[in-house]
């Protein structure tokens, strides 16, 4: 099969597209035949050695943990699924990822796809969604009504964060340029706020929760942001405890797992229309170089996705 795959940490040029044997399937795998994978930030972090301590990869590696395609042979102790089924997944971070023509993926980390969007749609959701989801509902436990601001409305995480909140009945503001403002409107965002205009991001306040997807200056000025018990969750980095305590607010941080169970619910909701996916490119599995170097620049709009297979 064709595979984009490195042999080494390094730059883009490191990524090889190259023909790779077809995953061998354990037990409790499905193997996929896959239509589409998505890039995420963590895809080019990995290939630059960034999470190298956290993770240690054998070489070569194929890239990519998000995947939507067909079931095309099942392991011995799986009941949950047969060939032919449409599934999509984030697959274990630790194994070869998505950026292939085949993946295999523990059948627990995989859901039906949504029926009213397609494969490379689907593709472009499991990882932002779930981690849109760990944050804003199973860590932050937003309610119905609260007040909520988004770093960073029209990125990945962002796009999906602000229709999510939105179907959970939350007041959202998020954050982008002001050439974004009108799409993360049309996301449901009740306020944008323009992240370079220093007035208009000072004079966001009162938040029950911030979801900080940016870290550094933008997670230090989002204490401000928030009201006396509000809830300062990241993806970026930890918020200190030390100041929470201090300021009467409360912090969480999250770094994703696979879950299945956030997809299948997350099925429902996109095929009740509730949330639609966002995608800002389109690469062949040729082009993966050039698909993570746009991810790479920080200013893509909603998702990337790889061609990875015939639909
Ligand atoms: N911990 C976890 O489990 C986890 C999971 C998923 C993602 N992440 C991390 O979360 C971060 C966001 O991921 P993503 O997929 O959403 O990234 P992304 O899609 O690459 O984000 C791009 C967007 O960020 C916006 N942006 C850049 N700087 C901004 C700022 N200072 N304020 C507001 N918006 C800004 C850009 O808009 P403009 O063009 O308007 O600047 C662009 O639309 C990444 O660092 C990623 O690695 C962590």
């Amino acid at each position: 099969m064709k595979a984009a795959r490195i042999h080494a940490y390094g730059d883009a040029d490191q990524i090889r597209v190259e023909d790779a044997p077809i995953p061998a399937i354990g037990p409790d795998d499905v193997l996929i035949r896959t239509v589409a994978a998505s890039v995420n930030p963590v895809d080019w972090k990995i290939r630059r050695g960034y999470l190298e301590k956290m993770l240690p990869y054998d070489m070569p590696l194929t890239l990519g943990w998000d995947v939507s395609g067909i079931v095309e042979a099942i392991g011995a102790d799986v009941t949950t699924f047969k060939p032919g089924d449409a599934v999509y997944s984030r697959p274990d971070i630790r194994r070869n990822g998505t950026y292939a023509e085949y993946v295999a993926v523990r059948a627990r980390e995989v859901a039906l796809k949504p029926t009213t969007i397609s494969h490379v749609e689907a593709a472009s959701l499991p990882l932002v969604s779930i981690t849109a989801w760990e944050a804003l509902i199973t860590t932050a436990g937003l309610q119905p009504g609260q007040r909520v601001l988004i770093h960073a409305g029209a990125g990945g995480v962002g796009s999906i964060a602000i229709q999510l909140a939105k179907a959970k009945g939350a007041h959202v503001t998020a954050t982008a340029s002001q050439g974004k403002t009108a799409l993360v409107r049309s996301l449901g965002a009740d306020e944008v706020v323009d992240y370079h205009n220093p007035t208009a991001f000072a004079a966001a306040r009162d938040m029950d929760i911030v979801f900080d997807t940016i870290g550094g200056d933008t997670q230090d000025a989002s204490w401000a942001m928030l009201k006396p018990g509000g809830f300062l969750v990241s993806i970026t980095a930890p918020p200190s405890a030390e100041r929470a305590l201090a300021e009467g607010k409360r912090v969480g941080f999250v770094f994703i797992d696979p879950n299945a169970a956030i997809l299948r619910d997350l099925a429902q909701l996109v095929d009740g229309g509730k949330i639609r996916p966002l995608i800002g490119g389109e690469f062949r599995l040729d082009d993966a170089a050039k698909a993570q170097l746009a991810s790479e620049t920080g200013r893509t709009t909603g998702k990337i996705v790889i061609y990875t297979g015939q639909p």
